[in-house]
């Protein structure tokens, strides 16, 4: 399944088929996309005004097989703004190529969407973190694209975006002020922190070892996703917002005997569901949302 076949599975007309099939099914016209991370889909259930599309009835559509994700776009109102959420995304470690894992964003963008929310669930790395912590993410390290696995190697498409994209701000600064201050008022910023996330493939969690290199790196914490939607929406123009939800500490000690599952990292999110919804709905009510960002 998993493919490295240099951005030529998908052309710009698929992208469109995609677009234009969904913007025939509803009247919504979402300037907001947000991609919910492993059990926050919660934000996606707030929409008023939904319509909404199973992927496996989307045209083009990949399909998300991870637990806890629904797999399916949600439009609606959130507070006012018409948004699309993506209740499932698609992760590399399901076997998906980079471009799969990144068709929803190019759709986005051909469909009028010019910000693009990102949310997942992380293990912190850095100390002084907790889990529970919601650290707004800051920048990023594209591990996989390090080596070679990265979402825009092959024929670049000028209608999408440069060939060499500049990824300087490319967590929207305006948005993560905007983010600090909405937390203040809504007192949450004692958990509330700005940091570096860093992409790994998965599946495994971290070895002790790699838990260390990714200290020694400065990475505060780690996950499996968000990277590769984040490079291809920079690179197509849209404004970003990213959210790490902290649901486990990574070990860097030999003789810990914490051990990270899933359950752990769904249970965690259940327990901040509601605040990052409403940190989110409060942000998409007070950005400003320019046709020319
Ligand atoms: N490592 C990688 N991905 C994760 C983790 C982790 O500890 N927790 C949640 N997603």
């Amino acid at each position: 399944m998993f493919s490295t076949n240099l951005g030529l599975e998908f052309s710009y007309e698929t992208y469109k088929e995609t677009a234009d099939w969904l913007l025939s099914k509803t009247s919504h016209r979402p300037k907001v996309a947000i991609i919910c991370g492993s059990g926050l889909g919660g934000l996606a259930d707030s929409l008023t005004n939904q319509d909404i599309f199973k992927y496996s009835d989307v045209p083009n559509f990949p399909q998300s097989t991870v637990k806890g994700h629904a797999g399916q776009l949600v439009f609606g109102e959130l507070n006012g703004k018409t948004c699309v959420c993506m209740q499932g995304r698609f992760h590399m470690f399901e076997g998906y190529s980079l471009t799969k894992v990144t068709f929803p964003v190019r759709v986005f963008q051909l469909m009028g969407v010019k910000v693009l929310f990102v949310t997942n669930a992380a293990g912190s790395v850095a100390d002084g973190y907790n889990t529970g912590d919601i650290m707004i993410i800051k920048d990023h390290i594209n591990m996989p694209g390090l080596i070679g696995l990265h979402p825009l190697i092959g024929p670049n498409d000028e209608r999408f975006g440069a060939r060499f994209p500049s990824m300087a701000n490319a967590y929207d600064k305006s948005l993560r002020n905007l983010a600090l201050d909405v937390s203040k008022e809504l007192q949450c910023s004692d958990y509330v922190r700005e940091g570096v996330y860093c992409m790994v493939s998965g599946p495994h969690f971290e070895t002790i070892a790699e838990a260390r290199l990714l200290y020694k790196l400065g990475v505060d914490a780690v996950g499996m996703s968000t990277v590769p939607e984040v490079i291809v929406a920079k690179h197509c123009g849209l404004r970003v917002f990213g959210l790490s939800l902290i649901t486990n500490k990574v070990t860097r000690e030999y003789e810990s005997t914490e051990v990270v599952d899933h359950g752990a990292v769904l249970s965690i999110s259940e327990m901040r569901t509601g605040v990052l919804q409403n940190l989110v709905t409060e942000l998409v009510a007070r950005m400003k949302v320019n046709d020319d960002c």
